[in-house]
């Protein structure tokens, strides 16, 4: 499954921590095959942040909140931007990008519909 990632892309999947990469693995198994970029890379920015579990839990929550965050924090509740950025430095799809950039949320302008409902579904399963 992973061979459908460009070698720039591929990178920044691995660099991912196992736990993210399992989770975006599984995302990609509920999905049809061109969604599959989308979903292995969506949640990449998390990687700027290396919060572990406990605290990306707590910055979650404390970002429901509204309360402001710094820091690693700061980075993690930021990490749809940050992975956006960084899927479009590796010349990810456009449909890639606005995934790591906007879920969960409704679909972008310019975005197919269906294959967001279904991304977002897979995530959400
Ligand atoms: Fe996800």
């Amino acid at each position: 499954m992973i061979a459908v990632l460009q070698p720039d892309l591929s990178l920044l999947f691995f660099a991912q921590p196992h736990q993210d990469q399992r989770h975006a693995v599984e995302v990609a198994s509920r999905v049809a095959p061109h969604l599959a970029e989308a979903a292995l890379t969506h949640d990449v920015g998390k990687t700027a942040s290396r919060l572990g579990a406990v605290q990306r839990a707590c910055a979650t929550i404390w970002g429901w909140a509204r309360l402001p965050a710094k820091g690693r924090w700061r980075l993690y509740l930021d990490h749809g931007n940050i992975g956006a950025s960084m899927l479009k430095e590796a010349h990810a799809s456009d449909l890639a990008i606005a995934f790591a950039a906007h879920h969960p949320g409704p679909t972008p302008p310019g975005i197919d519909a269906r294959a967001w409902q279904e991304l977002s579904a897979a995530d959400d399963a």
